[in-house]
């Protein structure tokens, strides 16, 4: 499968003809090199309901009938605007015609902010592994360090992993550097930086202090195969 990186948490899944994208924040994302109009994605996998992660995902979803797929409160949130959903949890996966995905647990928040200044509680934030042709990739979506990562590098043998590593909101470099040890991911690459002047970070420097040497710094348009 083709795995391309697109700024701040954007990833972008090409598998079994379909397109699959994580976390779609376009609008207001500086670093990316996706326009609303251009992207067509089969499918819409949404780690939690921050409004850097939700960006986009109605206007996309509205316009090419993507497939939403999430929690089960953020699904439901969807399907009360007329979209198509599949709602999921931490711990349980689906296998759908364009590959299995299995949501993990993340430590942070994921209320939702309307127009009205009110925040909506959307569940629990989660982490995405899609896995297909015997690959898998994880997105750790916004985290805290959780020693439980270990259980899932163990659970779940991970070929390319997307770790933030801002800090102030998530893991920082150091953090993120150690979880790369726990979950033995064969290669990692930096998300959830520079968007913003708190997650400043030189992912350079976080490559750097991988124990096992095996990270990339990915560009916004980057493709990656595995
Ligand atoms: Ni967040
Ligand atoms: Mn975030």
């Amino acid at each position: 499968m083709k795995v391309s990186y697109h700024g701040h948490s954007v990833v972008q899944i090409q598998s079994n003809g379909k397109t699959i994208l994580i976390d779609p924040f376009i609008n207001g994302n500086g670093l990316t090199d996706l326009k609303v109009e251009d992207v067509h994605p089969d499918v819409i996998i949404l780690t939690h309901g921050h409004g850097d992660h939700i960006g986009d995902t109605f206007e996309i979803a509205k316009r090419h009938n993507s497939l939403i797929v999430s929690t089960a409160e953020i699904a439901t949130f969807f399907s009360f605007k007329g979209l198509r959903t599949h709602g999921m949890n931490i711990g349980g996966a689906y296998t759908f015609d364009f590959g299995k995905i299995k949501f993990t647990q993340a430590f942070h928040s994921s209320g939702f902010t309307t127009e009205q200044n009110e925040i909506i509680y959307l569940g629990m934030p989660m982490g995405a592994l899609f896995m297909n042709e015997g690959k898998t990739v994880y997105h750790a979506g916004d985290t805290g360090l959780f020693s439980d990562m270990k259980l899932i590098g163990e659970r779940n043998p991970i070929d390319l992993a997307f770790l933030p590593i801002g800090d102030n909101f998530t893991m920082g470099p150091e953090d993120a550097a150690y979880a790369a040890g726990l979950l033995k991911a064969k290669m990692v690459v930096p998300i959830h930086y520079n968007t913003f002047p708190p997650i400043k970070q030189n992912p350079q420097q976080f490559i750097e202090m991988l124990p096992t040497g095996n990270g990339i710094v990915m560009n916004p348009g980057e493709v990656i195969e595995i």
